[in-house]
């Protein structure tokens, strides 16, 4: 039977925790009235898994940005546990990290919350009074949601244009960084490019070279150094007043861009990289790009557009990720029935981070026309919530079914 909800939360992840976390604060009376879906069946499942994966020791994000709504909880859980802060600024250790959100969940008795099923698809159903969603489950099943909160991470592996260009391959020889494990990999002997010039690519060459491998760290830039993906200003009026003030979409989305201007590095990390570099366990070539690889059948062939070539075993791709709207699946059929302006692929939502016409809401990434250059961030997701809770437990905020233009069966 299909059963009838008030809110969907679909993912688990960090933003789904936040905004959790920040709706029970507000309204006690929303416990159990909402019901929150991830694959995993657990809280943070992808955040650790991609922190032992890369063997990260602690976050770039200072103590204030977890998902508890009070910003010093996660200073007050680390007091018997102070070396656990790292410098500059108090940044949460891995485990403090985990076993903090841990006692998030336990606090806000969020144990048995997460349903173990991935949302296949989100479905509006036509309604004059009010805006309902049907919700395919994984397994089949199917529930109506008054409410949706979209928390998937949503975003997709960026991968360079020469890779379409190679005809055959082991995929365990080149792949992009969301897939590797450092845990499962022996590389001793081996040698590894990186392309790219984010904190992952960091943090992957120091994990191969620990496992005795020779790493070619190839930046289409020069190295930037950057303590956090963009200047705190950006959490704060100093910059979001002008963002916020800015009404061509366009020139928001080029101040998203400009604040976090691509990928960066720690300061830290990028010491321990020269550290490496003079022990001769690493190259690192700057405003360098792959024009063409080939695989040989035991190693890569590269050529490079500063005319080099060069020969190595693995290839990993380093390259990020984006957030493009019309690619994310969960969104197709709310795109068809409620088309909006889409900036370089992130939608335009309203105010409170309601896609126009509907009572879906979005976090993450896909949310930064309105929330800054933070919004997939830690940060990001507290900025979301405040603009997201209110809407939700006062849902007569400016609602207005007539915009609905598609029938949907
Ligand atoms: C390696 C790494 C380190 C980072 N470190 C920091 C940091 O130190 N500080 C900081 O502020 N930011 C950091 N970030 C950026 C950001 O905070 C993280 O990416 C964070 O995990 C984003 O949280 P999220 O909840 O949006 O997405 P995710 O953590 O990706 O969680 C999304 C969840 O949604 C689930 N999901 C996906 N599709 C579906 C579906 N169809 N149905 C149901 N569930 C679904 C997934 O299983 C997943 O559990 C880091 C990012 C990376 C990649
Ligand atoms: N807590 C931690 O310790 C930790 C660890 C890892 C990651 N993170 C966070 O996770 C997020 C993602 O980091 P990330 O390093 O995975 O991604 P990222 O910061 O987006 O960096 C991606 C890099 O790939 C490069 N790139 C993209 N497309 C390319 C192409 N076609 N050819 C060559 N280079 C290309 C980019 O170059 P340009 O710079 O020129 O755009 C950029 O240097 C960030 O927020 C980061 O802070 C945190």
């Amino acid at each position: 039977m299909t059963k009838n909800i008030d809110l969907a939360i679909v993912g688990a992840g960090p933003h789904a925790l936040t905004v959790t976390t920040h709706l029970l604060q507000k309204r006690q009376s929303i416990r159990g009235r909402f019901w929150v879906f991830d694959p995993s069946g657990m809280w943070m499942s992808r955040w650790k898994q991609q922190f032992a994966a890369f063997e990260i020791p602690h976050l770039r994000s200072p103590a204030v940005h977890h998902p508890d709504p009070n910003a010093f909880a996660l200073r007050k859980f680390a007091e018997p546990r102070p070396h656990e802060l790292f410098a500059p600024y108090d940044l949460p250790g891995t485990q403090l990290f985990a076993d903090f959100c841990q006692d998030v969940i336990r606090v806000w008795q969020l144990q048995n919350q997460v349903i173990p099923l991935g949302v296949r698809s989100i479905e509006p159903l036509p309604d004059r009074v009010r805006s309902r969603f049907r919700l395919c489950l994984q397994d089949g099943q199917e529930v109506i949601a008054q409410r949706v909160v979209l928390a998937t991470g949503s975003a997709k592996q960026q991968i360079p244009d020469w890779v379409k260009n190679i005809p055959t391959y082991p995929s365990d020889r080149l792949c992009h960084s969301q897939t590797i494990d450092l845990r499962k990999l022996q590389l001793a002997g081996q040698r590894v490019l990186i392309v790219g010039g984010g904190l992952t690519s960091g943090h992957l060459a120091l994990g191969a070279i620990a496992r005795g491998a020779k790493v070619h760290l190839l930046l289409r830039r020069q190295l930037a150094e950057k303590l956090f993906d963009a200047e705190p200003g950006w959490l704060g009026p100093k910059y979001l007043k002008d963002f916020f003030a800015e009404s061509n979409w366009q020139r928001r989305f080029e101040m998203i861009q400009q604040a976090r201007n691509g990928g960066s590095m720690t300061p830290a990390i990028a010491t321990q990289l020269r550290r490496q570099m003079r022990s001769g366990n690493i190259r690192i070539d700057e405003n360098c790009q792959i024009v063409k690889a080939q695989w040989l059948g035991e190693s890569w062939h590269i050529q490079c557009s500063d005319g080099s070539q060069h020969e190595c075993d693995y290839i990993w791709l380093s390259t990020g990720t984006k957030f493009d709207v019309t690619t994310e699946p969960l969104l197709k059929n709310i795109l068809a029935a409620y088309p909006i302006p889409i900036v370089k692929g992130l939608p335009v939502l309203d105010t409170c981070l309601r896609w126009p016409g509907c009572e879906l809401f979005i976090m993450g990434g896909l949310a930064a026309l309105q929330v800054g250059p933070t919004a997939r961030n830690l940060s990001g997701a507290r900025m979301a919530c405040e603009k997201i809770v209110p809407a939700i437990v006062k849902p007569s905020v400016a609602f207005s079914p007539t915009v609905m233009s598609v029938q949907a069966s």
